[in-house]
């Protein structure tokens, strides 16, 4: 049996993809995972240049999450 796909959303940051996951683009065809990754990440600020990786530029842009995002705590 193997391990279910999960998604993490990581605070302030990406979509973490792990498990064997088949990722499409807008027109059906695969896109290639990074070589030597078992995981993905997946930008969600949408600044990053090598989309729909995560290239860190979340972090110097500032994203932050929404406030109702899942896993946010209140102030
Ligand atoms: S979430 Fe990391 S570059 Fe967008």
């Amino acid at each position: 049996m193997t391990a279910p796909v999960t998604i993490t959303v990581r605070k302030n940051g990406s979509l973490l993809v792990t498990g064997d996951v088949l990722l499409l683009d807008h027109e059906g065809q695969p896109i290639e995972r990074p070589a030597g990754k078992p995981n993905m990440a997946l930008c969600r600020c949408g600044h990053s240049q090598r989309k729909p990786f995560c290239d860190a530029s979340h972090k110097a842009h500032g994203f932050i999450d929404p406030p109702d995002a899942p896993g946010t705590v209140a102030p």
